[in-house]
């Protein structure tokens, strides 16, 4: 590891402020290396990473003017509803991790969309048990109940500093005078154009007349949502769960066939849960129970990989990418038959996170020969859809952390907006397992304890994720993606902490995934033609697939807040201050 020159002025020119107003960081340098390309964005107090530049701003905005983290993320996602509406929202849901750092205390705030009361098992299912995709992605039955107003305001009244209007107003002021179209808005817009103008109250916000779409620097104005974030301003959750929207959205969701009640909006609560806890090589991780599968399996694969020199074997040597896959796709196969909403059934969480379990799966793992999924469990092959979700990183001037990461799962959701709301409605739904060992939209296979059931919550991967050291936040990461999601939150973890990258570089480098089923090695451009022949000899099955993830990063220690928005996503961006 070589220290450059200016690295070294960093540090002179960093040491005398340190700890002004934060209690100590981990004590480990940031990895400058001149064998780096890429660099993070570094900064002395405060970050905030996410996928989309006008929204990182109105984070940073409420970091300096004395909000916590807490406040920013809360302005971030009401933020992220105007200017990413193909993932940011109010009609979704997701999960929220905070590390209230003097308190050492660590919050996972679940807001994962629920199953209407009237929801059944069979509801995707024709008279001969046939699964009808559409009715669980892109129709009335699609749509889960919202949890991210209640999500943001629980996060706001208990460990938020400031108020409701003040936190929503930079996101009312973009809904009411207009975002500039950015390429990647209007590319989306544009790809999505079938699916959200199928439905008239989309096709109006969404597009031009006749269906045109906008251009590049036209504005956007989004003047129904103003008018919903003005009321969930004025009179907090009540306005969504109980009031005008409520009764728009059930409205729009039965006209389209679906079975949301204005009880089911009453009844929705975000619940508090505890973290998934584990460690790894001498750092605590936490991250997101079930619902979620993430917080478990990520554990369970560091679990597992510990016992490896990953370091030694090298980044994205094939020995290395070998034993990811045969660890990935083994701790999918345990996803398909145990995880569910931890409210309905029952999951070993002790023993899918425990270092003895791990070792017990080690012990199968061949280290020159790859298995065949069908030996480990059985399933069907299912292509991936495309899709969005995104994640945001907020580290304040406190060393208070959030990771949070929220969606309408598919692209603008089921591309339903709910009349005279200017909200996009989720197709969470579809997360659920319509049918035991019938894949879901990202091709993960479900079994019983994640089958439907009235209020129940479908399973996720989302996985916001926080790393200690010594107690204090290390790392703070996260990523859409769906099935991959754990997977890339995973190499974020490795390359920091084994192949000792900077995060941007960590950020950066190709990935890999392995789910069990489908039963292949997808990768990113960029692993050697050299490395993938190794692994072909070893009995893998590859593929070459689009980017995976947009991760936002965040690694704090002694010397700063360091930044990295994924350069996968155009619009992507880290300020600090
Ligand atoms: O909760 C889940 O796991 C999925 N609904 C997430 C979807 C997603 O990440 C799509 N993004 N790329």
């Amino acid at each position: 590891m070589y220290l450059t020159k200016s690295v070294l002025l960093l540090c002179l020119f960093v040491s005398p402020y340190l700890h002004a107003t934060s209690p100590p960081a981990p004590k480990q340098t940031a990895i400058y290396s001149n064998m780096s390309i890429h660099h993070p964005v570094w900064a002395k107090q405060a970050m905030v990473s996410t996928q989309e530049a006008l929204a990182t701003q109105i984070g940073l905005d409420i970091l300096k003017q004395g909000g916590n983290a807490v406040d920013a993320a809360v302005a971030v996602g009401y933020a992220l509803a105007v200017t990413l509406p193909r993932a940011g929202n109010l009609g979704g849901g997701g999960f929220m991790l905070i590390y209230l750092n003097k308190d050492q205390k660590s919050i996972a705030i679940d807001y994962r969309e629920k199953a209407p009361a009237k929801a059944f098992r069979d509801m995707y299912l024709t008279k001969e048990g046939k699964v009808q995709k559409q009715l669980s992605r892109y129709h009335g039955l699609a749509v889960g109940i919202p949890g991210t107003v209640m999500g943001l305001e629980l996060a706001r009244k208990k460990y938020g500093t400031l108020s409701r209007e003040k936190l929503i107003a930079p996101a009312l002021k973009l809904a009411t005078e207009g975002i500039i179209v950015s390429p990647d808005l209007a590319n989306s817009l544009n790809n999505a154009q079938p699916r959200l103008s199928k439905w008239p109250s989309s096709q109006t916000i969404f597009y031009k007349e006749k269906g045109k779409n906008y251009q590049v620097g036209e504005s956007l104005k989004q003047l129904d949502l103003a008018n919903s974030l003005k009321a969930i301003s004025e009179q907090g959750e009540k306005a969504f769960y109980q009031g005008e929207i409520a009764k728009k959205i059930v409205q729009s969701v039965q006209q389209a066939g679906g079975l949301i009640t204005l009880d089911d909006m009453k009844n929705y609560q975000a619940i508090e849960r505890e973290a998934i806890k584990g460690d790894y090589r001498g750092y605590q991780v936490l991250s997101m129970p079930p619902p979620s599968s993430g917080g478990i399996h990520i554990v369970q694969l560091l679990n597992m990989l510990e016992n490896y020199p990953l370091a030694e074997y090298g980044f994205n040597s094939a020995q290395t990418i070998h034993l990811m896959s045969e660890s990935m796709r083994r701790i999918y196969a345990d996803r398909a038959t145990y995880l569910g909403d931890s409210d309905f059934v029952n999951i070993p969480i002790k023993t899918l996170t425990s270092k003895s379990y791990a070792k017990k799966l080690v012990a199968q793992i061949n280290p020159d020969k790859a298995s065949d999924s069908l030996d480990i469990s059985a399933g069907k092959i299912a292509p991936y859809e495309s899709n969005e979700t995104t994640h945001f990183s907020i580290v304040d001037k406190w060393g208070n952390a959030v990771s949070n990461t929220y969606t309408l799962n598919f692209s603008y959701g089921t591309g339903l907006v709910a009349k005279g709301t200017g909200i996009l409605l989720n197709n969470e739904m579809d997360d659920f397992s319509a049918k035991p060992g019938t894949p879901n939209g990202y091709g993960l296979i479900g079994g019983e304890a994640n089958a439907i059931q009235p209020n129940k919550r479908p399973l996720s991967s989302m996985s916001p994720t926080i790393l200690l050291k010594d107690n204090q936040p290390y790392l703070v990461t996260g990523t859409p993606g769906g099935a991959r999601i754990i997977t890339t939150t995973l190499q974020i973890i490795l390359n920091v902490i084994d192949h000792k990258m900077n995060i941007a570089q960590a950020t950066a480098v190709p990935r890999i995934h392995h789910q069990w089923l489908p039963d292949y090695i997808r990768y990113e451009q960029g692993i050697s033609p050299d490395t993938l022949m190794r692994l072909k000899a070893k009995g893998h099955k590859l593929k070459m697939q689009a980017t995976m993830g947009s991760t936002q990063t965040i690694l704090r220690n002694e010397s700063g807040v360091y930044g990295a928005s994924d350069p996968r996503t155009p619009s992507a961006l880290s300020l600090g201050y």
